[in-house]
């Protein structure tokens, strides 16, 4: 299917920077900016609230019917609304860090996910980030980017951004939870993190959010002259 309004997928690791290169370049080109993880955190939320532990389908399902999701952008900031209550800032706790691979993991939710996703992507020019976006939400992308970065300069950059917000995790907590995480998120059997064949790559490890956010502008600008 031929997309008409233009899309970004941004996929990666987690903590290489995507959501905030993805949010400036959002602002900068007047786009739509959706983060994907934050609806799977939100959901994860849910689950955690609600004491849904079993994996079985008919009970995540009846889980999944009683939630509502929305996105709206706050400046620079994107909320995240969990059956109309903003849920922002809890879904970023350690907890919700710590169950969301295994909740994302799970095909009713990928399923519900997804179609929220191109549902919201059907009509507006927007850039959206997560792990499955430029190979199962929107395939037909019109650019891909793939953002990779060494494990120890992602769980820095998590660290200090939790502690701007007044967590005090330890580094190494922050690091296991990465590294399992990606191990989770890479091997799942429902739309593993991979590389979509056509994505560009860029490591942000030895870059800064300009420096990110000039390859990838560069990148748009190629893509959107030869459209
Ligand atoms: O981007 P994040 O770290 O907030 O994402 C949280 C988790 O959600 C991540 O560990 C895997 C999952 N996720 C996913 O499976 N697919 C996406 N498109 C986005 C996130």
């Amino acid at each position: 299917m031929k997309q008409h309004n233009f899309i970004i997928a941004i996929d990666g690791y987690s903590a290489c920077g995507k959501s905030t290169v993805a949010k400036l370049l959002a602002s900068k080109l007047n786009f739509l900016f959706v983060d994907s993880g934050a609806l799977y955190r939100a959901v994860t939320l849910f689950f955690i609230e609600n004491n849904v532990e079993s994996a079985d389908p008919y009970t995540i399902q009846e889980s999944l019917n009683r939630i509502t999701l929305a996105q709206t952008a706050d400046g620079l900031e994107t909320l995240t609304f969990l059956n109309e209550r903003d849920v922002s800032s809890v879904i970023r706790q350690m907890e919700v860090s710590n169950r969301v691979s295994k909740v994302s993991a799970l095909r009713e939710v990928r399923q519900f996910i997804v179609n929220k996703l191109q549902e919201i992507g059907r009509s507006q020019n927007l850039i959206m980030d997560g792990r499955d976006i430029g190979t199962v939400v929107f395939p037909n992308a019109h650019l891909k980017i793939f953002m990779d970065a060494r494990p120890e300069v992602r769980a820095r950059r998590r660290y200090a951004e939790l502690l701007a917000k007044g967590e005090h995790i330890s580094l190494s907590e922050i690091m296991d939870n990465l590294l399992l995480r990606d191990r989770q998120d890479t091997t799942r059997e429902e739309s593993p993190l991979v590389q979509a064949h056509d994505a560009y790559y860029v490591d942000t490890s030895d870059l800064t959010e300009e420096e990110v956010l000039a390859v990838i502008a560069t990148r748009y600008g190629e893509v959107a002259q030869i459209r």
